[in-house]
């Protein structure tokens, strides 16, 4: 996690503008999303090198930490 909190946040909320929110998304979209980014379906620079570099261990349990985490209206902070 220590690589995604720069943009995504400490716990899951991002403080960056264009960066979207993960903490309290949905578990199989998550999952998703990092394996198409791995997969190149999805394409974005930098999540398409970052995804590359995680193994589908690591896919599965950064999906079911983010999911599990307060979303940003806990944080208080705006969509
Ligand atoms: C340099 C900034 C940066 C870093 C570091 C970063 N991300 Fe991202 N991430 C983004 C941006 C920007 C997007 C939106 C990309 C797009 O439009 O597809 C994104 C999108 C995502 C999405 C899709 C979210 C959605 O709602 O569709 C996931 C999941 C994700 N990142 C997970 C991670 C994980 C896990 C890490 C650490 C391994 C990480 N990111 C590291 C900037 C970053």
């Amino acid at each position: 996690m220590g690589l995604c909190v720069a943009c995504h946040g400490e716990d899951g909320v991002s403080r960056v503008a264009g960066t979207p929110h993960l903490a309290g998304q949905d578990g199989l979209y998550l999952r998703r999303a990092l394996q198409d980014y791995r997969s190149g379906r999805r394409q974005h620079v930098p999540m398409s090198s970052l995804a590359n570099s995680l193994q589908p261990a690591d896919i599965e349990a950064l999906a079911a930490w983010y999911a599990s985490r307060p979303g940003f209206a806990a944080a208080g902070v705006a969509p």
